[in-house]
């Protein structure tokens, strides 16, 4: 399978990023946050999450984001969204486009979301099918789909069982989510092989949080099944609280920075990142730690 020539870059960092930050962030400065990602032409940015604001205080300001930023057209501004209750609250504030979530390990999925996969599956379709009445695409999300924080291993058929189920209700955009950073080359080999005996490849992303540095190396391993669609954060923001030592994603930089180097276009401008980033410090009042904006930080000075 040739690489592809272009990747769609999903940004995450001001949902997956920020909802990890212990230290509130106020709702103009996600907005402004969010503003200067799409004015870098990022496609594609996940926004915020409706959630229980019991269990990700971080976020409970997202009726109040979602709504003030400004909307580029053609821009994909995506909100993830537990449940109906998550998703009316979506839909009060505006939202045009909503992911969901579930996992392939059991442990995992009841730390997060209360609930089994089984359980989780029935309460998606419900969203898929509300959401879907009013003409809101979806995306979905397989957590733990290179290891689980709590279980360990997972089997590679268990997460092609439930990227095949999320397809059934009609997904076409499901990312794999390594939520504790786990993955390896061999891993992602092993488990892309069995969801696309499953799940079409046009269909997939990939979403590598970087906990020990091998999120570029499985993003290559997933270009070369030409895999089109990869997940990351500005500034390496993030981590899930509910799995335990799990760090930031894959920094949209670090990805950017190698994608354009392999001649692969995203149409992303990595100047208004890295200028997001360091605003970005500027707000968390500490230094961002992905590779490249160590680089571009000494080349600044
Ligand atoms: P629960 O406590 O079982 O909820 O939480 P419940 O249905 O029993 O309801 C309890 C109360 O919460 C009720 O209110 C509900 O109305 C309210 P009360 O009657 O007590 O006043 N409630 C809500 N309020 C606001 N928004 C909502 C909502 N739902 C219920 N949406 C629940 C279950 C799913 C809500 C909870 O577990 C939850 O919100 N979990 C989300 C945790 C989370 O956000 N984790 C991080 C995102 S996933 C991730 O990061 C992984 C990913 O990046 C991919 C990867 O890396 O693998 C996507
Ligand atoms: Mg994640």
């Amino acid at each position: 399978m040739a690489i592809p020539k272009r990747v769609r870059v999903v940004e995450v960092g001001p949902r997956d990023g920020l909802q990890n930050e212990p230290t509130l962030v106020p709702a103009a400065d996600k907005v402004a946050f969010i503003d200067r990602l799409t004015a870098a032409g990022l496609p594609f940015i996940e926004a915020t999450s409706f959630v229980s604001p019991r269990w990700v205080p971080q976020l409970a300001d997202a009726a109040l984001v979602y709504p003030a930023i400004q909307k580029k057209p053609g821009v994909i501004y995506s909100v993830l969204v537990p449940n109906l209750v998550g998703l009316q609250r979506a839909l009060d504030a505006g939202a045009q486009h909503i992911a969901v979530f579930t996992a392939a390990s059991e442990t995992f999925n009841q730390h997060n979301i209360n609930a089994s996969v089984d359980e989780s599956l029935v309460r998606i379709g419900a969203v898929v099918a509300a959401a879907r009445e009013r003409g809101i695409p979806v995306r979905g999300y397989v957590s733990t789909s290179f290891g689980c924080p709590y279980e360990g291993a997972v089997k590679a058929s268990a997460v092609a069982d439930v990227a095949a189920r999320l397809f059934e209700l009609g997904l076409t955009d499901i990312a794999l989510g390594d939520t504790h950073g786990g993955a390896n080359p061999t891993l992602v080999t092993e488990v892309l092989d069995a969801v696309l005996k499953r799940v079409p490849l046009e269909t997939l992303g990939v979403h590598f949080h970087d906990t020990h540095g091998r999120a570029l190396a499985n993003v290559y391993v997933a270009l070369t099944y030409g895999i089109a669609t990869v997940d990351a954060s500005a500034g390496g923001l993030g981590g899930c609280p509910y799995a335990p030592g799990a760090s930031g994603n894959l920094a949209t930089e670090d990805l950017l920075v190698m994608l354009h180097e392999m001649g692969i276009e995203t149409g992303v401008d990595l100047s208004h990142v890295l200028e997001a980033c360091f605003w970005m410090e500027t707000v968390l009042g500490r230094r961002l730690t992905s590779r490249h904006l160590q680089v571009a930080r000494a080349q600044r000075l």
